[in-house]
């Protein structure tokens, strides 16, 4: 095994047209691709991934159709309540990022019991981005910043980078998005400054574990310079 990326961040697309494929209503497409998250949980703690950031529902998803919002609220709701057990026992820490003031009461007390009870988890760091949106993070951020009074010559990167809802956490590695799309939908902007990015064809409810895979070793093929020039001995 070569070098792991310690932190994989995934934009799951592609449900609604796997859904439209097969005739099936898209909320469908949602079900099966939040089955899906389970093997790719399962695949990161079997390599021995440090955190796992999944993007569950962008800020921007907000202007869905209020069944399709509200279904994929629901879907989070039941995975979070049915998984919780699991998530402890595999020593998975939950975390959610993004902006919480606008998910549903039930939504937000589900979250913060999922955060507080797997909190000592120690094997994988399992993010959900969630209302959440890489521009907006920044603003809150820096609105965090001016109203604790700093000055303009105390703003360094790292004092933002604690003030982001990843605080704590380490800078995304690699980006996978699936269904080929190829951007980043204001996903993890300041975090993957750096990040390799994957694209690949597969919709999400077809990406499966072996391609998981395959994208890793794709990731350990590339040559990470960070903007530096390296002598080959000193590879990342
Ligand atoms: C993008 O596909 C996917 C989403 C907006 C939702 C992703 C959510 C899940 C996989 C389920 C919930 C997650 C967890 C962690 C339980 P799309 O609807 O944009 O597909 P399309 O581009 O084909 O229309």
């Amino acid at each position: 095994m070569g070098r792991l990326p310690r932190h994989v961040g995934i934009i799951m697309d592609g449900n609604g047209r796997w859904a439209n494929l097969r005739g099936l209503p898209r909320v469908e497409g949602h079900r099966r691709g939040a089955e899906r998250t389970k093997d790719i949980i399962e695949a990161s703690l079997e390599l021995g991934i440090d955190v796992l950031t999944l993007y569950a529902f962008s800020v921007e998803n907000w202007q869905r159709p209020d069944e399709e919002v509200s279904t994929l609220m629901e879907l989070l709701k039941v995975y979070l309540s049915k998984e919780l057990f699991s998530l402890l026992n595999k020593g998975i820490r939950f975390r959610v990022i993004g902006d919480r003031s606008r998910l549903p009461q039930e939504v937000k007390e589900i979250i913060c019991e999922a955060e507080k009870y797997t909190e000592k988890g120690d094997r994988l760091t399992l993010v959900t981005a969630l209302s959440y949106g890489g521009r907006d993070e920044i603003v809150r951020a820096l609105k965090n910043i001016i109203s604790s009074g700093y000055k303009p010559e105390e703003v360094t990167e790292q004092l933002i980078d604690s003030n982001l809802d990843t605080s704590g956490l380490p800078p995304v590695d690699l980006i996978i998005r699936t269904s080929g799309e190829m951007r980043l939908s204001n996903f993890l902007l300041w975090q993957g400054a750096y990040a390799e990015l994957y694209f690949t064809e597969t919709l999400w409810p077809d990406f499966s574990k072996e391609e998981f895979f395959y994208a890793i070793q794709d990731f350990q093929r590339r040559e990470r310079r960070f903007g530096a020039i390296m002598p080959a001995s000193l590879k990342v």
